[in-house]
């Protein structure tokens, strides 16, 4: 097992006494990619939200690489080395892809760098447009790339500040099978030199693509282990295909 990079303990979360998150424990080793799955509701995004900065806890911890992030603000955060993607797009339009990369890329570049003249791009930047498969449309606004482009561009544009950690929620959602496809090879990629906790909850892209899978209900994690032990577990097969103790039996 690797060393912990993320270690969450007792994490819970109450929206106008509503206890979203209801004592998480969930700890993901460096360079472990992490599928988190669980039903709509399940508290996967609010997961998300906590560790970005997004939403605080009433209770709990969540130390990365050594440090406690509670409390801390979310450019703090991006600062120590965390990514995220939102459900909704965060690209600009009129800029052309290549644009946007370089954009993202800017935050952790010093000031001087910044204010000259860019000529050409930086290896930062050509990094992730190869890594995203993008380099044929580099020059084109992000504006004309289709759903699943600009979900790479997004994830592209994360590899640009080259965070740690990378969560991504629902990446797939909306796509065609060819691009899930593209984008679950993306992700094995990505986690080559990443930690990656992915958000997705399509069995047959799990089935292809995942290894270690957490699972989410109300709130708290019901069971963890590779992908084929968690398919298998009737505690799964119960939330997911809604069938009761008594069908079961
Ligand atoms: N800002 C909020 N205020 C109140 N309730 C919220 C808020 N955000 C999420 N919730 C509730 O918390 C629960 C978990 O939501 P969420 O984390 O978005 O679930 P998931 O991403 O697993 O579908 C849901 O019941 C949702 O309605
Ligand atoms: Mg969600």
């Amino acid at each position: 097992m690797s060393e912990a990079l993320l270690e969450i303990r007792g994490l819970e979360v109450v929206f106008d006494g509503f206890r979203a998150l209801g004592g998480v424990d969930l700890t993901v080793g460096a360079g472990e990619l992490r599928f988190l799955i669980g039903p709509n509701g399940a508290g996967k995004t609010t997961l998300i939200d906590v560790i970005t900065g997004l939403t605080r806890p009433a209770s709990g911890t969540v130390r990365f690489a050594g440090t406690e992030l509670s409390g801390q603000k979310e450019h703090k955060i991006v600062r120590l080395g965390i990514g995220r993607t939102f459900q909704t797009s965060v690209v600009f339009e009129e800029l052309t892809v290549v644009e946007n990369l370089d954009l993202a890329a800017g935050f952790r570049r010093p000031l001087p760098t910044l204010l000259r003249q860019r000529r050409g791009v930086s290896d930062t930047v050509a990094t992730a447009l190869d890594t995203i498969g993008l380099g044929h449309l580099a020059d084109r606004p992000a504006g004309v790339l289709s759903h699943g482009q600009r979900q790479w561009l997004e994830i592209g544009m994360l590899i640009a500040q080259q965070p740690r950690l990378l969560l991504l929620d629902e990446p797939v959602a909306g796509m065609s099978r060819d691009e899930r496809d593209r984008t679950g090879e993306l992700l094995t990629s990505i986690a080559k030199d990443h930690t990656v906790i992915v958000v997705e909850h399509d069995m047959e892209f799990l089935r292809r693509y995942a290894s270690q899978v957490t699972v989410l209900h109300e709130g708290k994690v019901l069971v963890e282990g590779d992908v084929a032990a968690v398919q298998a577990d009737p505690r799964v097969q119960e939330v997911y295909l809604g069938r009761t103790r008594e069908e079961a039996a």
